[in-house]
């Protein structure tokens, strides 16, 4: 039996679009940090068929067994028991197939001793969901071309961010990231706009990350968040991933900035709300956004490690 855990990362330069051949290739280079408060723990043993188990629950998840027979295709893996469970909302914008996915190839990994480096065990972890690639590092990560495997930026250590998230629903999201995104690369009419941006975004957020310049990073990261949900809210028909706490909450952060705080907002395909800070900002906005109506919970968390194997 082999156990690893993996956090969840959330992007600061989006991934929304995939390129159109295999791989599960994003369409643009991406950035984010990975969150050491949220964690996913898979537990990984042999079985006499594949049986999947999620937050204690027997679950079927077609995605999940589609690539671990993918995996087959290239390495001799028996048939597998997988226990996985998460300490935060699952598929509610919080990554959870981010940390899911590179969560299971890293205890695949060292159960079948499949001998994968970092480098490939980034590549099937983004076969599975191109945002899991990038939680198999810690720190500031990126996921660029040719290789599409993580590469890090930065470590936590070398400028350690806090990020305050915003719970303002629990319940799972109805249109899946890959759905949307596929939606919005066929009917936004943005979605052009939005390639053409992406490569001046990226750059412009990895110097803002090298510059450890918080000013710098939080333009990049709110502009390019709202780039994405503009694309989301103009698909056909609409993805509108946000509650009226959602916006509440990117206002309160906004205000917050203004009376001199150092914290900027983020926002995936959910919900939820994350507020990145320098830690001296943290308790203010934590309180701020705690007291903000429709907030249901607040989670804090460092920026934290990679994946890993625990036994
Ligand atoms: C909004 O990585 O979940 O979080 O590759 O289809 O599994 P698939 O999509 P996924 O999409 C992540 C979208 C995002 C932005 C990001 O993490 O870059």
């Amino acid at each position: 039996m082999t156990i690893a855990h993996a956090h969840p990362n959330i992007a600061l330069v989006k991934y929304w679009g995939k390129q159109e051949k295999a791989g599960n290739l994003p369409a643009t280079p991406n950035l984010s940090i990975t969150l050491a408060g949220l964690t996913t723990v898979t537990q990984v043993e042999d079985g006499t068929t594949d049986h999947f188990v999620l937050n204690g629950e027997t679950s079927q998840d077609p995605k999940l067994q589609g690539w671990l027979n993918t995996l087959r295709d290239t390495f001799d893996v028996p048939p597998l028991h997988i226990d996985t469970g998460n300490d935060f909302p699952t598929s509610a914008g919080l990554a959870s197939s981010a940390s899911g996915f590179a969560a299971l190839i890293t205890a695949i990994n060292a159960h079948c001793e499949l001998g994968l480096n970092q480098e490939m065990c980034s590549d099937w972890a983004r076969k599975g969901s191109a945002s899991a690639a990038r939680s198999i590092l810690g720190g500031f990560v990126a996921l660029v071309p040719p290789q599409w495997q993580a590469v890090r930026l930065a470590s936590q250590e070398q400028w350690p961010l806090e990020v305050v998230v915003a719970v303002t629903s629990n319940e799972a999201k109805s249109v899946s990231s890959g759905e949307g995104m596929e939606r919005s690369r066929l009917t936004s009419p943005y979605y052009k706009a939005w390639l053409r941006d992406a490569a001046t975004d990226f750059a412009a957020g990895s110097q803002a990350i090298n510059d450890k310049d918080f000013q710098g990073l939080a333009a990049v990261a709110e502009l390019n968040c709202l780039k994405m949900h503009s694309l989301m809210l103009t698909s056909q028909p609409t993805l509108s991933y946000w509650t009226p706490a959602s916006v509440a909450c990117m206002d309160r952060v906004r205000a917050l900035r203004e009376e001199g705080e150092d914290v900027f907002f983020t926002v995936d395909a959910g919900p939820q709300i994350k507020a990145v800070c320098l830690p001296g900002s943290a308790d203010t906005v934590a309180a701020a956004l705690a007291e903000t109506p429709g907030v249901i919970d607040i989670i804090r968390s460092p920026l934290g490690h990679g994946a890993r194997v625990v036994t």
